[in-house]
């Protein structure tokens, strides 16, 4: 069976976390696209003197595997910055779009979270779902996530940090952060996990019972 979910949203939605949760529920396959542009914009940043060579971050994007994806620092700012630098460059973004693709008909079924998975990389998928949260909401998740390993780190901090990603992310010419038209909005300000994993699976249920 080939069935694509396909979930955008900001920073810290639960983007991940449904997506997670989802792909256990029906044994699919899941990507959280984010990696490879962190994994893209890490390698850059390294290979740079501060700032990125665009000519670079493409050829990083070209050669990237999976293994790519397994660095522990991914998950970290500094990686979330740079992600979000390269991720506006179009090459980068063609770099890593059959991979995607591939990923996202192999037979089993996935479950792609991002930023562009329904509208550029899969506007075919079965279900489409855009998860969103208030800033404030998204800013305190994210803080809980990251203050084990920088107790310095102040919410405020991470609030600016998430202003300043999603305005590049919305705002870049090349597949902004944008709802699909045919994306079921699931705003998780106010609901619990659990909550939003039970309403994204009764979605999914409904499709594939409508063969
Ligand atoms: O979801 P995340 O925080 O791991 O994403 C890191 C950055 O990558 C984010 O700022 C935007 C970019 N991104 C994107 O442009 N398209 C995607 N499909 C996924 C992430």
């Amino acid at each position: 069976m080939r069935f694509t979910v396909a979930i955008d949203g900001p920073a810290a939605a639960g983007k991940g976390t449904i997506g997670r949760a989802v792909a256990r529920e029906y044994g699919f396959a899941h990507l959280d696209t984010g990696l490879l542009y962190r994994a893209v914009g890490l390698a850059a940043l390294e290979a740079s003197d501060g700032v990125i060579d665009p000519v670079l971050a493409e050829r990083i994007a070209t050669e990237l595997t999976e293994d790519d994806l397994a660095r522990p620092d991914l998950r970290g700012s500094r990686a979330a910055r740079a992600a979000s630098k390269v991720a506006a460059l179009p090459r980068v973004r063609a770099a890593l779009l059959d991979f995607q693709r591939r990923f996202a008909r192999r037979e089993g079924g996935a479950v792609l979270d991002g930023r562009d998975i329904g509208t550029v990389i899969c506007p075919e998928a079965e279900v489409k779902l855009f998860v969103t949260a208030s800033e404030e909401t998204r800013a305190a998740r994210r803080h809980a996530e990251l203050s084990a390993a920088d107790p310095a780190l102040t919410v405020g901090q991470v609030l600016a940090d998430l202003r300043s990603r999603d305005a590049r992310d919305s705002q870049r010419a090349d597949a902004p952060l944008r709802r699909a038209d045919d994306a079921v909005l699931l705003d998780t300000t106010e609901l619990s996990i659990d909550a939003a994993v039970a309403e994204a699976t009764a979605l999914i249920r409904a499709r594939i019972e409508q063969g």
